[in-house]
């Protein structure tokens, strides 16, 4: 993370411009992103939103070039990673990592958590086993696990503890920018709400910027100040998030705001708010719940 406090706060650091990325090819070819600009100032969070099969993932995996693009480019502070061919792409993998959703199958169930979190580095060439171990230790502690976690297998955690180790994971590379690909979704509510607030603090104490892929428009207000509408992989309209959210500007987003939404989540404006909000939701639901059973 060290390259960030030279770059002048509020530039951009990642461009994303016409992208498009097809599945198949020639005649068979299917579209899944078609045309997609967005621009990530340094620090800054952008999320996409969309339904389910509206190209979110596919422009994810695009960004850290899982599948490399049909056309378009994907400018990293300065450097197009889309059109790069695999060996100039090696020492730049590192600076865009990738959260995924699955809590349960992302992590290697044969690894301690620490073994998880210093892959990366040893990947990276540090040579040192105990600059490793120590700077796993770190990281557990920034994603907010106690160092007995440290010697521990995945399948000894609740799904938010790995996704904290997924995090941890992640920044083990030393990344500017993170895409965090539904990443709290399979996670109870409470607990998404402390795995957000977990990312937050570390967006503000890191510099680190994000891109958060969500259907759900609660997480989006609580992480991103900029967001996206796509729709069948097109872009159907982005701006500041408070703004496009209370003041939607197309039916699309009018349409995802009454399907995805507790009105109560709308109301906060802080993401602390948004959070408090959540949990609230979950809590009112799990009373309820007890209630009717009771009953
Ligand atoms: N490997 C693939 N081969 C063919 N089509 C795919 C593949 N992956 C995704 N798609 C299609 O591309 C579209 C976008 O998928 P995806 O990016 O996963 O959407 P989202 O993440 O928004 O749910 C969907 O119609 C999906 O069926
Ligand atoms: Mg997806």
């Amino acid at each position: 993370m060290s390259t960030q406090s030279q770059r002048t706060p509020g530039a951009p650091l990642l461009e994303v411009r016409n992208l498009v990325v097809e599945y198949g090819s020639g005649e068979h070819a299917y579209r899944a992103v078609d045309d997609v600009s967005f621009s990530i100032p340094a620090g800054g969070s952008l999320a996409v939103v969309g339904e389910s099969g509206s190209g979110k993932s596919t422009i994810a995996k695009a960004l850290v070039r899982l599948l490399k693009p049909t056309s378009g480019s994907v400018v990293l502070d300065g450097t197009d990673l889309a059109t790069l061919g695999e060996r100039q792409l090696r020492p730049l993998r590192h600076r865009i990592q990738m959260v995924f959703q699955d809590p349960y199958g992302s992590l290697d169930p044969h690894l301690s958590a620490r073994d998880i979190v210093a892959e990366p580095m040893r990947a990276r060439g540090e040579r040192s086993g105990s600059a490793r171990r120590k700077r796993a230790g770190e990281l557990i502690d920034q994603v907010g696990l106690p160092a007995s976690a440290l010697d521990r297998k995945p399948h000894e955690f609740s799904g938010g503890q790995r996704q904290r180790i997924g995090i941890a994971r992640a920044l083990a590379s030393d990344p500017e920018v993170l895409v965090l690909d539904e990443a709290t979704s399979a996670l109870d509510v409470s607990v998404q709400a402390q795995v957000l607030e977990i990312l937050a603090e570390l967006r503000r104490e890191t510099g680190l910027t994000y891109l958060v892929i969500s259907h759900n428009l609660g997480v989006v207000r609580a992480i991103s100040e900029q967001v996206l509408v796509l729709r069948r992989g097109q872009v159907v309209e982005q701006g500041d998030t408070e703004e496009l959210l209370t003041r939607p500007r197309e039916e699309y987003t009018r349409q995802l705001r009454r399907s995805a939404l507790d009105p109560a989540l709308m109301s906060g404006r802080k993401p602390r708010d948004v959070v408090r909000a959540i949990a609230a939701a979950r809590a009112a639901e799990n009373q309820a719940a007890a209630q009717a059973v009771a009953s």
